[in-house]
């Protein structure tokens, strides 16, 4: 007897607790969208989609440490390539030894990315 009522002692406040706490824990789906939860629209370029994508597609070769190709954070890349479509060309075509990314390789999603990852650059 004496153990019931000490188990329910501890018992109870503890459901009286998680009853509390259990409307908190909703899950993120079935939270209102609101502006905290941005989504990026289809189509639309994402520089942070990008720097993904230029970490694991074009880091490898593109920094002063590897020295391949160009580090963009310091080659004035935004002067030179004003418009998307020159380093979109580049892109496509390869420039030894660069591969050319094809579409296979770097959809056009990706591609748009990758731009506007590299237009974010200081
Ligand atoms: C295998 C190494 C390598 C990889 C991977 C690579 N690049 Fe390059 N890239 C180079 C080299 C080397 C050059 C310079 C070629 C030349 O003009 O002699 C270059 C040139 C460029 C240029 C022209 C730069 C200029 O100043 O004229 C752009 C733009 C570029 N790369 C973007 C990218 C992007 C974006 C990626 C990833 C999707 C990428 N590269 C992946 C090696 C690489």
């Amino acid at each position: 007897m004496r153990y019931y009522v000490i188990s329910a002692l501890v018992v109870l406040p503890l459901l009286a607790l998680l009853s509390m706490i259990a409307p908190l824990a909703v899950k993120p789906a079935e939270r209102p969208i609101g502006p905290e939860m941005a989504v990026v629209q289809p189509g639309a370029a994402d520089p942070s989609r990008g720097e993904a994508l230029y970490r694991s597609k074009c880091y490898g070769c593109h920094t002063q440490q590897a020295n391949v190709g160009p580090d963009f954070a310091v080659s004035g890349f935004k002067t030179r390539y004003a418009d998307d479509e020159s380093i979109i060309a580049i892109l496509r075509a390869g420039r030894s030894p660069m591969p050319a990314f094809t579409e296979k390789m770097l959809d056009e999603q990706g591609l748009a990315d990758i731009i506007a990852y590299l237009r974010s650059l200081p």
